[in-house]
């Protein structure tokens, strides 16, 4: 993607989070000069935990049709996660634009809780995982809806109005997109490592490679290793 696109794509974000009367961190506003001077003294669990900007195309170049907007606001730490106490949560503010795949996966060690916090229909296609952790593509899945049990087929959409939620346990395949316009999505997790904890379906990276045509706006938790070495 172009550095152009992604700063454009913060812009209308922050616009779209700011009309359902959400409002991201302070840090989200920090130049990419500021957060470099913060890391390197009072705010280093900004870099740590990969707290920040996450807008990815996947590495495919097609972000309309093939790509997520995040914003993680919090996240744990795998040495609590590792002793059984502590800071064990992670949540994310994310964007699934109308039409917007975010492709298929799974999660490792992660369970999270998908919101719809507002905007269109949230749809999501779902697999049980064979024991070999591949897509089960014959048997029913379960899964729990704002305290409900919602059974369907394999391969089955579920769809998430306003308000409501599901809860995708590891192991459980999941797909998703907007439907009848955007729609701005709450994650609310286990601990968060984007880095080992994304199994896809198909062959496809987690971020996207960024062609550098302008000066970032706010830099990205992809850009951390490099740009705040
Ligand atoms: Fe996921």
């Amino acid at each position: 993607m172009k550095r152009s696109e992604v700063n454009e794509i913060i812009r209308e974000s922050d616009k779209f989070i700011r009309s359902f009367g959400y409002v991201m961190p302070p840090f989200a506003y920090w130049s990419p000069e500021e957060l470099k001077a913060r890391t390197a003294t009072d705010s280093r669990a900004i870099l740590q935990a990969r707290l920040g900007w996450d807008i990815t195309d996947y590495g495919q170049g097609k972000f309309d049709e093939l790509g997520l907007f995040l914003f993680t606001t919090r996240n744990g730490n795998q040495e609590d996660l590792k002793k059984g106490g502590g800071m064990l949560y992670a949540e994310k503010i994310m964007i699934s634009r109308e039409k917007q795949l975010s492709p298929m996966h799974r999660h490792i060690v992660k369970a999270e809780d998908i919101i719809n916090r507002g905007g269109g229909t949230l749809v999501l296609e779902l697999f049980n995982s064979n024991p070999d952790g591949s897509v089960d593509e014959k048997t029913d899945v379960e899964v729990a809806t704002d305290g409900r049990i919602v059974r369907q087929k394999a391969g089955g959409l579920l769809k998430l109005q306003p308000g409501e939620s599901v809860t995708l346990l590891p192991g459980n395949w999941h797909a998703f997109w907007g439907e009848g316009g955007d729609v701005l999505i709450g994650e609310v997790s286990t601990v968060n490592d984007d880095l080992t904890d994304n199994i896809f379906r198909e062959p496809i990276g987690r971020f996207s490679s960024i062609d550098e045509d302008e000066a970032p706006l706010h830099l990205l938790v992809s850009d951390y290793d490099k740009w705040l070495a």
